[in-house]
């Protein structure tokens, strides 16, 4: 068994940037209220396309920053809940438009933990010796399924993504554990009701609203504080860190209050804690890649890294790896 190294990262936001000011003409919020509720100030939208747009970008420029050629990529794993159509898969797309005609590709759902899921999933075949060249992309377009007369969900999600390449690691360095967990008895607090197979769209759904996002904001905030810090702090024990051994945290970003939560559970201080969420809002499967790319230059060869995250679903887990390059 080999182990999977993360070997370049990218990622990609649009450029239409929707601010707390601009929400309250929409709904009765204040910049003030999500400022201190959520720690959002703006967030990305994309005004045209699908998911896709926002992987094809991340990923050629992922080619372009580890020099492949997107030939050589073996397969694309999308994590998102957004993808441009039911069917085909997003991943499929990815690969088309960026020209990875010898890959395959699927996507993963599971919500704000799709990223993580699919990592751990992506290394897999590196570890194997199956595959080389694996590219694992989190991304959603949020705008595409928030209803923007609801304040309680609006206020808190944008579009984007991105993408890392996994390679086998030449040395110690790559994925090293995961704890991954889901809780089907949460679906009902964080979900879509409809479009599924189970209540298909009708007039009624249409109507009703029911193809947007439904949060039990509390529910979901008290379950995503309790679950997404010990998670975190399960995987340190289980691999003996200490917090001084931790060099960053890489948090979903759904709210600054549960990001301090678990850094506080894990004993990690803030200046180790990876956050933008007051840039970029909560981008489901995307935080997290988000995060990386955008911290890249600070972490060094080596450095041990705790991902975190909790979702729709319930999903949630951490994951732990030794970064792989200086850049
Ligand atoms: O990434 C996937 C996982 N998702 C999450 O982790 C999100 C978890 N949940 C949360 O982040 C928070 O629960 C929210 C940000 C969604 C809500 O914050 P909260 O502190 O839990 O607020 P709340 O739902 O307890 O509502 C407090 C009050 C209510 O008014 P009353 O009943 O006290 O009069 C709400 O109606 O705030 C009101 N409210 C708002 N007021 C202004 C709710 N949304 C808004 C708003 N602007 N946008």
């Amino acid at each position: 068994m080999r182990r999977a190294v993360i070997t370049g990262v990218a990622g990609y936001v649009p450029e239409k940037v929707i601010t707390n000011k601009d929400l309250e003409k929409f709904v009765d919020t204040t910049d003030e209220w999500i400022r201190s509720r959520t720690g959002i100030e703006e967030r990305r939208v994309l005004e045209e396309g699908g998911t896709s747009i926002i992987g094809e970008h991340a990923v050629r420029m992922l080619c372009e920053k580890t020099n492949t050629d997107p030939k050589e990529i073996d397969l694309i794993i999308c994590a998102t809940v957004t993808p441009d159509m039911i069917f085909p898969a997003t991943a499929n797309i990815i690969c088309d438009k960026v020209g990875a005609t010898n890959a395959w590709g699927y996507d993963l759902n599971a919500a704000c933990s799709g990223f993580l899921y699919a990592l751990d999933t992506g290394a897999q075949y590196i570890a194997t010796g199956k595959y080389k060249k694996v590219v694992v992309v989190g991304a959603d377009k949020m705008s595409s399924i928030i209803d923007y007369k609801d304040r309680t969900t609006c206020i808190i999600f944008g579009d984007g993504g991105g993408a890392v390449m996994l390679e086998p690691s030449e040395d110690d360095n790559g994925i090293i554990d995961s704890i991954l967990k889901c809780d089907g008895a949460g679906r009902n607090h964080l979900a879509i009701p409809a479009g599924g197979s189970e209540r298909p769209a009708s007039i009624e759904t249409v109507e009703t609203r029911q193809h947007f996002v439904r949060q039990e904001g509390q529910i979901v905030f008290k379950a995503a504080v309790t679950s997404m810090a010990s998670v975190a702090y399960d995987i340190m024990e289980k691999n003996n860190l200490s917090s001084d051994d931790v060099a960053w945290l890489v948090p979903h970003q759904a709210n600054l209050r549960i990001i301090s939560a678990t850094a506080n559970r894990m004993g990690v201080s803030e200046d180790k804690v990876m956050i933008n969420i007051q840039k970029y809002g909560n981008t489901t499967a995307g935080t997290i890649p988000l995060c990386l790319w955008e911290w890249e230059k600070k972490m060094k060869k080596g450095d041990n890294i705790i991902l975190a995250a909790f979702g729709g679903g319930f999903t949630w887990g951490s994951l732990y790896l030794k970064w792989g390059y200086d850049s």
